[in-house]
């Protein structure tokens, strides 16, 4: 079974497929077109279906490596228990084509990477708070040219992140990112940000280190993280190593802790994702209802799907229901790029430049969950009665053209300090700092100087 499909070459490209991949391609394109022309999406992803996958190079990993004595930290669990094979049949091809009844002067969320020689505003040396998984640069990865883009949205400037401006703005507020870690790894980069005009104090974590909060003192200003990776609540029983002794029992129908702070909140940033894909029985109005990915059990496959959208519809009908003033940026779902396998099967991530524009495709995870994404952000929106300003924080898009972002071996110290062939665990999924994950605070920054 094909897994995903990641090709150099543009989706059109005869190279490495073969026949049946050309007239795919063409059947592909020409019900790609048709449904550009019916329907447009809101931010121009025009998806068709591939019912057979390409045959593409099937090459099974030579020694998968092995995951659990390597997996004692939290970022871990973010893939673990996760297994797309199940899923990956279907492959979206992407278009960036705006439609021009949408076409507004300034789309933050369509354009492309570009050269940028100043380099990252922050380095390892100047930012103390970059986690060890996330810092490629003292983990040793050799490349740095993935430091040396920034996103350019079609149409505008994106300006860079102006801390002191930031920090004015948010003078007496308080900003939460709720979510799971991907959303502590944004954190960290708005913090190393930040720290270049004031020093965070922490002032709490959680026994685990996941959820935090910071007091910028002199603006006043408090940061935090809340660990959340469903929004609703969920029993998850793994050991200390991530590796899951049971299902995880989740309910879709009652939101997390999160909801009992919202009221101090000023700005939140929230999303889901990834670990929807893990198996999971699913409880609804305090009954098992069904299940993903739980054979064996006898109960009615319902799909990650299902559990998402009805997560996302409790999330919003939360916020619109709410008499809390704040402003929540929605983040769309984040993008791997594992290649060639999984995180178990020796999946890697090596590449050193963005994709272009013709050069990338999304699974049919992150297209499925994207489209339930803006569908529930947009029912959400048109019903909200404005006490809550609903923004939407799309970077799927500009997150898939960087598969050169992420920490791949260099999650941890020196991986191949002793050992140059040393097989070693990739983090496809997390993004390196400084990295490609610094222009969601730019654009953030942007948002909010705008509104
Ligand atoms: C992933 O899923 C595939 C297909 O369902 C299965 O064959 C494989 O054993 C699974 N691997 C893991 C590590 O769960
Ligand atoms: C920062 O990274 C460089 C390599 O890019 C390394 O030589 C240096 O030791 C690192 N410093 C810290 C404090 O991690
Ligand atoms: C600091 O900000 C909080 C809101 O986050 C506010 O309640 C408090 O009064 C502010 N303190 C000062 C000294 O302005
Ligand atoms: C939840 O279950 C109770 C008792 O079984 C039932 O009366 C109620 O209608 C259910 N509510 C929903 C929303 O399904
Ligand atoms: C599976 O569940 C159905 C309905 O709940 C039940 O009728 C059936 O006996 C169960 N099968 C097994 C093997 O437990
Ligand atoms: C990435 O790794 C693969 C497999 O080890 C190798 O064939 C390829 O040349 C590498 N690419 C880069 C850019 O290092």
């Amino acid at each position: 079974m094909v897994k995903r499909v990641r090709s150099d070459s543009g989706p059109f490209s005869v190279q490495k497929h073969n026949h049946v991949c050309v007239k795919l391609g063409l059947s592909i394109f020409l019900v790609g077109l048709a449904v550009r022309l019916l329907l447009w999406d809101s931010f121009g992803v025009s998806s068709a279906v591939v019912e057979t996958p390409p045959p593409l190079d099937e090459k099974k990993a030579e020694s998968p490596v092995s995951s659990s004595p390597d997996l004692k930290d939290s970022d871990s669990y973010d893939f673990q228990g996760i297994n797309q094979t199940q899923f990956s049949k279907n492959v979206r091809w992407v278009s960036w084509n705006v439609p021009t009844t949408r076409q507004e002067k300034c789309d933050l969320f369509v354009g492309e990477w570009v050269q940028d020689l100043s380099g990252p505003v922050y380095t390892n040396e100047s930012c103390h708070v970059i986690e060890p998984h996330q810092n490629c640069m003292m983990n040793g990865r050799p490349d740095t040219e993935y430091l040396y883009w920034r996103w350019s949205p079609r149409g505008c400037e994106l300006p860079k992140f102006n801390p002191n401006k930031f920090l004015k703005l948010m003078r007496n507020k308080w900003m939460s990112f709720i979510g799971d870690s991907i959303s502590r790894n944004q954190v960290q980069s708005l913090l190393c940000f930040l720290s270049k005009v004031e020093p965070a104090v922490e002032t709490y974590h959680d026994k685990e280190y996941r959820s935090k909060i910071w007091k910028f003192r002199s603006h006043n200003f408090t940061l935090s993280v809340i660990w959340t990776p469903f929004l609703v609540k969920a029993a998850i029983f793994e050991d200390m190593n991530g590796v899951t002794s049971s299902e995880i029992q989740l309910y879709l129908d009652k939101l997390d802790h999160w909801t009992y702070q919202y009221k101090n909140f000023d700005y939140v940033v929230i999303g889901g994702g990834k670990w929807f894909l893990k198996t999971a029985i699913y409880h609804e109005n305090s009954t098992v209802t069904g299940c993903h990915y739980c054979p064996g059990k006898n109960l009615t496959e319902l799909g990650f799907d299902y559990a998402y959208r009805k997560v996302l519809q409790e999330v919003f009908k939360f916020f619109t229901n709410s008499n809390h003033k704040a402003t929540v940026l929605f983040r769309t779902t984040t993008p791997d790029h594992f290649e060639n396998g999984e995180w178990f099967s020796g999946g890697y991530c090596n590449r050193t430049v963005p994709f272009k524009e013709g050069q990338i495709h999304m699974i049919d995870v992150d297209s499925i969950m994207r489209g339930i994404e803006l569908e529930e952000f947009e029912k959400a929106v048109s019903r909200s009665q404005k006490v809550v300003n609903l923004k939407l924080l799309d970077t799927t898009l500009l997150s898939l053209l960087r598969p050169d972002g992420h920490p791949g071996p260099y999650r941890k110290f020196q991986p191949f300090a002793k050992d140059k062939n040393a097989k070693v665990q990739n983090d496809c999924l997390h993004w390196c700092l400084p990295g490609p994950i610094d222009s969601w605070n730019d654009i953030i920054m942007q948002m909010l100087v705008i509104a």
